[in-house]
This record gives C-alpha cells, structure tokens and sequence, in this order.
C-alpha cells in the first residue's frame, strides 16, 4: 500500500506496458499544410494517417488490454442463447443491479429504442445537458428536451467541484409549468460531456430521485462515463469518500429507473452500446424495437466477441491504477495548459480538457470562427487533432444571414482511454508553446461549403487573409 502511494507522489506514469504498437507517422509543417488545405481547413476531413495525435473523441477510440484481447478469441457467435451474452448479461446486471439488459451496436441505438418508446408528440424530456444523439432522437419523435444544468457551469473559471449538476429549483418549475404527465423522463448525463465533461455529484443525483418519486416520473442515467464520474465523487464529495468507485456507480444505478450507455466510453471497446431497465413491460416493448432494428435479444448489436471484451471493460474500468491515471492525465494536460496562461474551462473535467478560443483569440471576431482558426493552427503546428465546439457547431444565422454565435467557442481535446502516453501528452503541451505566440492573430476562416444539417462533420472553409 505504502508503495503505491510513493509512487503517485512521483511523475504520473501509466499503469500498464505496451504490447502491440500501431506506428504515427510524423510529418512536417508543409505536408500538414497542404493535407489541411484539401481537407477543406476541417480536421475531420483529414485522413487519420496525417494526424499525429488524436484528441477528437474519446469515444471507440481507447486501447483494448491482453484480457479484452483473449477474452475476444472465445467469442460465442451462436444466434441465441450465446454463452458471451450470458457472460456480458450477468455482469451487467451484477453491476447496474437492473433485470433486464439489451445490448445495442453504440449509445445512440439504446437512445432511440428507449426514448421513441417513452416518448412522442408533446412529450418533454428535462437534462441536466442533452448529449447531441441524445437531443436528436428526443426530438426526432416529435418531443421536447430541456437542458437545465446548475447555474454554477457558466462561470469557467470557479472551483465548484460539480458543475454536471441538475438545476434542482428549475427542474421542480418546469414540472410544474408542463404538468408532471407530459414529462417523459429526467435524464442525467454523468459525466455531462456537452457541459466540460464535468461531473454530477450524489447529493444532486439523491435529489433528483426524491424530485421524480414525488411526481412519479421516470429518471434515466447516461452513463457512458460513470465510472470516470464515481471517480469525482469519491473524491469530491466527502459523504462518498469511504466508498469504493463501483459502489458509487451501484448506489447511482439503484436510483435510476433505466441506464443507456454508449460502451465506447467506459464499456473501454471500440463499438457497443447497453440498455438496462427495471420495468418488465417496458422492457418488452423495446426488445420489439431491438428485434427490428438491432438484432436479437441476446446480441442486439453486437457479434459475441464484443461482447466477451466489453464484459471485461466494464470490470477494468473501475480498476484503482486505471481510474487514478486517466483522470490525472487529463488533469494534468488541463493544469499545463492553464499554466501556460492558456484560457481552459475549469475544474479539468473528466474525458477531455476545453479551451476557450474565444478568450485565447480575442482579436478574431466571432464570424470568424476563433475555435476553427485554434482547431486548424492546433493540426499545422503540430498535427494535433482537435474539435470545435462553438459557433461552427451550433451557431444559426439570422434572418439577414448573419450569424447568430454560439453561447460558447470552446475546442475540446477529447483523450482516448489507455492510448497516449505522458510523452505524447507533454508532446501537445509544447505545441501550445507555438499557439501562444500567435494569440493576437486578427484573421479567422469563412465558411465556403455547409450542409443544412450538423455543418461540423463535412463543412469547408478558407482562410480569411485581410
Ligand atoms: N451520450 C453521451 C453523453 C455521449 O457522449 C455520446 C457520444 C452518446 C450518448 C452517443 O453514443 O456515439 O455510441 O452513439 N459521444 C461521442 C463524443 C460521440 O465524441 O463525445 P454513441
């Protein structure tokens, strides 16, 4: 025990070794140039051999371990009944506590079973922060969603420890405006991954549930990163603090009425998603959807190898080592970064660290994209992969075609779970030596190409050169 505590007093160091690599290619700064040049200046229209790190999601994108790896090689790939599916259900079950589970091919599958089933016209949703897939399929059958998270998130620079939290005041009057039957569910994302990735403590999680008993509505957990969220709690909340991680996740899950989780966070594999609820009835009519969309009842989504290695990624992902070293590597790219004087949306959350471009780029007007200009110098510097969260993603045009800027320029820099080492990570800390010299850059980027829908994914810009 002593050792283990000497050790992480010294440099924060991985708690594995490497057994199979995949080799980056680096590049120089004008090969980088002419890739993001016919990239259209948007990284996600970079061929990822081109990219050097990265940080655009941490979803699917982690490392598996040698026990994912062998556990694939005695994948059961019968239609039904398969021994990896009683092996993925019993340990799901043993760990959300909930009867029914049905595997889905990622999140946003278990959001459209769950939420057109519960939801339809005139149905509202209240979260602390929608997730976009999560929005989009509320929305799509014709229902409302709320995002109501604590005051406390606007403000980037406070050290309140759990800006994912509900409004509780807000939650309790919109159920009051749109009368407790026409509300389909509450639904916690934890961590809140559209708001910093911050996380949601227990205390608010508690009263949630008593707000939802009082006026019989049903409360669902987005949990693709509760293990990552138990972490925050177990050290931030000192009600928690004698309790281990999964037991924090377990007391989180007996005060949810379903769980919805995209596997390729914290399930730690490359494509999976979970539906758990405890309701019989309800869990009939969506294993009738799963039947007709996903596959059948004991693989939904899933061949039987993915779900052999996500029955042990849900075990390692409460691991002590792993939790201490993924949420202190992100933490420590965050802490660098702010030591660096560069603006960062604090406290450090979880998967990710978010810079504000609007703040670091204060020259470059807001029709300008200053998280574009950020996301591209990011790729030319230093191959570094990152993703705009501001106006390019969210922003409307008014009726004049003018743009309407998002509330927030933010660039999220996204970690995939087990693959970068410190290394790589100081590696992105001195490419933002080179973005600090240019922080009083006055050009941004127009946009020359956009679809009507998720502009971000496939949009074009140019470089705008006064
Ligand atoms: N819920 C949350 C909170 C998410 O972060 C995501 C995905 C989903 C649901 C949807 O899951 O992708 O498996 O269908 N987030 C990714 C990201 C895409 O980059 O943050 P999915």
């Amino acid at each position: 025990m002593e050792n283990k505590k000497q050790n992480r007093l010294r440099t924060l160091t991985e708690p594995f070794k490497i057994k199979v690599v995949e080799p980056l290619k680096v590049t120089a700064e004008e090969y980088r140039e002419e890739a993001l040049e016919k990239a259209g200046y948007n990284p996600f229209l970079l061929s990822s051999k081109d990219v050097f790190i990265d940080l655009l999601t941490d979803s699917g994108t982690g490392a598996m371990s040698d026990n994912q790896w062998g556990a694939i090689m005695v994948g059961d790939e019968s239609y039904a009944g398969a021994r990896s599916w009683e092996k993925l259900e019993n340990v799901v079950k043993d760990l959300t506590g909930m009867p029914y589970v049905l595997p889905t091919h990622q999140g946003r599958a278990a959001e459209r079973i769950l939420y057109s089933t519960i939801g339809g016209p005139n149905k509202v949703f209240i979260s602390n922060t929608h997730f976009d897939t999560t929005r989009a399929n509320i929305e799509f059958v014709g229902s409302t969603a709320i995002d109501i998270v604590c005051p406390e998130a606007f403000d980037n620079q406070s050290d309140y420890p759990f800006k994912g939290n509900i409004d509780l005041q807000k939650l309790e009057a919109l159920i009051a405006q749109y009368g407790k039957e026409n509300i389909a569910a509450v639904i916690m994302t934890v961590t809140n991954n559209s708001s910093g990735g911050q996380p949601v403590s227990m205390e608010n999680f508690k009263a949630v549930r008593k707000i939802c008993d009082a006026n019989g509505i049903f409360l669902v957990m987005d949990g693709c990163r509760i293990a990552e969220n138990s972490y925050f709690v177990h050290h931030k909340e000192a009600a928690c603090s004698n309790k281990t991680y999964r037991e924090i996740a377990q007391e989180m899950f007996a005060l949810s009425d379903a769980f919805v989780m995209s596997a390729k966070k914290d399930g730690m594999v490359n494509m999976g998603g979970l539906l758990t609820l405890r309701d019989e009835a309800l869990s009939v009519k969506c294993k009738n959807l799963l039947i007709i969309s996903e596959g059948f009842t004991t693989y939904g989504g899933l061949s039987g190898r993915d779900m052999e290695a996500l029955a042990v990624g849900l075990v390692e992902v409460f691991d002590e080592d792993y939790l201490h070293y993924r949420i202190k590597s992100t933490t420590y790219l965050g802490e660098g970064l702010r030591k660096k004087g560069i603006p960062v949306v604090w406290p450090i959350g979880g998967h990710a660290v978010y810079i504000d471009a609007k703040e670091l780029y204060k020259n470059i007007p807001l029709k300008e994209y200053p998280g574009q200009a950020l996301v591209c110098d990011l790729y030319l510097k230093g191959g570094v992969r990152t993703v705009e969260v501001g106006s390019v993603m969210f922003g409307k045009y008014d009726e004049n075609g003018e743009l309407i800027p998002a509330e927030k320029e933010l660039v999220r820099l996204a970690i995939p779970r087990r693959v970068y080492t410190q290394s790589h990570i100081d590696y992105v800390l001195d490419v933002f030596d080179d973005i600090l010299e240019m922080r009083d850059r006055k050009n941004g980027y127009e946009i020359t190409y956009e679809p009507p829908f998720l502009r971000h994914f496939t949009a074009h810009f140019k470089p705008i050169n006064k």
